[in-house]
């Protein structure tokens, strides 16, 4: 890629660079330069084989050199450039690494009077505690961010070059907006450091005369690891970015304060509120940031077992969403219990902070919404992140449409190739205003065109929850009715909560409508236990002899039930006791045992109403005497994963006869062998190979399973302590 790289500053980041370029072909033939003080470490760099050569005089380092990388720290970097002003050369491409780019950017245009265009301003988020030479690898920007600051006049050649650089050193690249980066960096890397710095630095001086650090134990090392950096370096980067630190240290300053006075007062509970949203908001970021970039998490199934007991599994997704959504909304406060505290239903949460409404918790699945009224949402600050969820990005794009603002919706990368146009394409003729991809798909972005949507009324091409949802809350700020006509029967938890709200829905046979006429009122929720998670247990019991379970207090939502009666059809013995009606939903406890499975053509009617249990029937299948026939279930296709085909080839790893179709299966019932499998990231496909497991006749591994925590955290451990040998491992 490059004849040869001049790195200017071989220490750990300048030797990193080096190595990671060597062992991932960027270049072959590295040198580096300093100055005579730094001559020992160059010939150290040398001897490591990091560089194959030094210059101590810089027109010598860079004479040849395609690519010089500024590698010192960010104080050093004006003096730097001013050196290399005389031999700039136009065919040259310049990075640097340094962790401030306002700064780097404004000594270019001291030294030069304006930014070269071939210079890039790059910042690897990556480092270690040590320093020097000695401590550089070569993986050490491996899965780490990676972010470009272009001006609006850097070549558009020498920018692809250095992005293509950092993706082949495995770096995950992000373009930003100089301004942007310096404020990111100051809240999450600048301001840390500076707190860690000042507690030692305080705590360290108390030490000297009470020996408090003798008894200081895991808490304070996590807390302050940081502290152990470079001093220098971390004086210069503060010194280089202060503008946007101070403003952030005012702000600890006042949320201190804000602490100290809750202390003052004994106020346990406002106490609790912040430390617990600071929980969830540190579990979203790990989810979010190190969930998607490095961390996995891989199920060890050992073979045999039965489930056995009692057990509510937690909260129903679809309704926990909406009962945010809703709440809101409403006027006045809803009290939520039963809220499923996982990932997707957290993202709608955050994403309703995010627009200035207040919620308390969750604490034990119990929320406080301070509803804001149906004109109350505030424009967010930032893209909305809804993570992996399906419902929250369809059902949000229908409800921002409306607005008086303008909104982006992003999310993972599974949620960001699922179809979007299926909402987006209604949406535009009701005069939303709502870009995607050309494929498409997220981000999307929209423009809030508050009082000008018009009703429609659209007949679904497809049975879907989340298109009717969608439609029904634009259609709450559109002039005129909006009715949405489904092909089939879909969940109507929308409908249903509407009209708990006391908010006006019609339902004319396949027909629901609204108008923009009416308000939400704040009532309090009791969410059910969710179908789709006590799914994998109905399965579990029903196909491992000996299994005996209760599941308590499950919604059973006619238009959910759909896996009891595939079961049922297939020879499950499934009772629904104590049935009953909570909050306008009907709910019962289950009770399952063992039986025999037989193969059977699943009725298409019977598809929507049990659109997300198909991973688990299909292990079902499995273990049925006979054949099971799918047909009619396209929409499979297009969930957290294909979920035809990578149930089908994990099926067919684990030796069991399964046909994949355009829009369903065909399985062989016979025996289950174990393997490795992957659930390519869907929680669904992850939890059902896991109940595979109770009739499999060797240990099943799945990888990839960190997804579960979309739906079900509890799973690992209520499905082990029920009966299955389950073991999480996570790296
Ligand atoms: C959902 C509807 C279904 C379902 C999804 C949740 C909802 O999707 O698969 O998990 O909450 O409305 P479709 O409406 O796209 O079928």
């Amino acid at each position: 890629m490059f004849n040869r790289i001049c790195i200017i500053g071989v220490g750990l980041i300048g030797g990193s660079i080096a190595r990671a370029a060597r062992k991932n072909g960027i270049s072959h033939n590295i040198v580096g330069y300093g100055r005579q003080q730094n001559v020992q470490n160059l010939e150290t760099a040398k001897r490591l084989g990091v560089i194959d050569g030094y210059y101590l005089q810089i027109e010598q380092a860079v004479h040849d050199a395609d690519c010089v990388v500024i590698a010192t720290p960010v104080a050093a970097i004006e003096s730097i450039f001013a050196a290399l002003k005389p031999f700039w050369s136009e065919h040259t491409i310049y990075m640097d690494a340094g962790s401030t780019k306002g700064s780097v950017v404004a000594a270019a245009q001291r030294v030069f009077g304006f930014v070269p265009d071939n210079f890039v301003p790059a910042h690897p988020i990556a480092g270690a505690e040590q320093s020097g030479v000695e401590a550089s690898i070569d993986d050490l920007f491996l899965n780490k961010r990676l972010i470009i600051t272009p001006l609006g006049n850097t070549r558009t050649e020498a920018l692809q070059k250095i992005r293509c650089f950092w993706e082949r050193c495995g770096s995950v690249v992000s373009l930003m907006d100089v301004n942007r980066h310096d404020a990111i960096l100051a809240a999450t890397s600048h301001l840390p450091h500076i707190l860690a710095f000042a507690l030692v630095d305080m705590l360290g001086h108390k030490d000297e005369q009470s020996e408090i650090f003798k008894y200081a134990a895991g808490g304070f090392r996590d807390f302050t690891r940081i502290a152990s950096s470079d001093p220098t370096m971390w004086r210069d980067i503060c010194a280089a970015n202060k503008n946007e630190i101070i403003p952030l240290i005012q702000q600890t300053r006042e949320q201190l304060d804000k602490i100290e006075h809750l202390l003052e007062k004994d106020d346990s509970q406002q106490l609790f509120t912040i430390f617990a949203y600071a929980n969830i908001a540190r579990q979203r970021f790990l989810n979010q940031f190190e969930g998607n970039m490095s961390k996995s998490i891989t199920f060890h199934v050992q073979p045999g077992g039965k489930l056995q007991g009692e057990a509510r599994v937690p909260g129903d997704k679809s309704m926990s969403h909406r009962s945010v959504m809703l709440g809101s909304l409403a006027e006045g406060i809803t009290h939520v219990k039963g809220f499923l505290e996982a990932e997707d239903a957290l993202a709608t949460l955050q994403a309703f902070r995010d627009m200035g409404v207040e919620i308390e918790g969750p604490v034990n699945g119990c929320l406080t919404i301070h509803g804001v009224g149906k004109y109350g949402l505030k424009a967010p600050k930032n893209e909305l992140y809804l993570g992996n969820s399906g419902t929250s990005m369809r059902l949000l794009s229908g409800l921002l449409a409306g607005q008086p603002f303008n909104s982006v919706l992003t999310g993972d990368k599974s949620l960001s190739g699922r179809p979007m146009k299926r909402v987006t394409e209604p949406l535009a003729a009701m005069g939303a205003d709502i870009k995607t991809t050309e494929k498409g798909t997220a981000p999307l972005y929209i423009t809030g065109r508050a009082g000008q949507l018009k009703g429609i009324d659209y007949v679904m091409p497809m049975a879907s929850a989340q298109v009717k949802s969608c439609l029904l809350l634009a259609g709450m700020y559109a002039q005129g009715e909006t009715s949405v006509t489904e092909p089939a029967p879909t969940r109507d938890h929308t409908e249903r909560m509407l009209a708990g709200f006391s908010y006006p829905v019609k339902k004319q046979g396949s027909k629901a409508s609204i108008t923009a006429e009416g308000k939400l009122t704040a009532m309090d929720i009791d969410v059910p236990s969710d179908i789709s998670s006590a799914a994998f247990f109905l399965v579990g019991a029903s196909i491992a002899p000996g299994s005996d379970l209760l599941l308590k207090h499950v919604g059973i939502n006619p238009t959910r039930t759909g896996v009891i009666d595939i079961l049922r059809l297939m020879g499950a013995k499934i009772a629904v006791l104590n049935e009953r009606i909570v909050g306008g939903e009907p709910v019962a406890d289950l009770h399952v045992v063992y039986s025999p499975l037989k193969g059977i053509d699943i009725p298409e009617e019977l598809v929507p109403l049990a659109i997300d249990e198909f991973p688990v029937l299909f292990v079902a299948a499995a273990c049925a005497a006979g054949q099971t026939r799918l047909s009619g279930a396209e929409e499979l296709r297009v969930k957290e994963s294909d979920r035809i085909q990578v149930m089908a080839d994990g099926l067919l790893k684990l030796g069991v006869d399964a046909r994949p179709t355009d829009d369903g299966m065909i399985i062989q019932g016979g025996s289950i062998d174990g393997g490795i499998v992957t659930s390519h990231g869907d929680h669904r496909i992850a939890m059902s190979f896991s109940i595979a497991g109770l009739r499999a006749s060797a240990p099943i591994t799945i990888l990839d399973c960190a997804n579960v925590n979309t739906s079900f955290p509890e799973f690992k451990d209520l499905v082990k302590h029920l009966g299955l040998d389950l073991v999480c491992e996570e790296s």
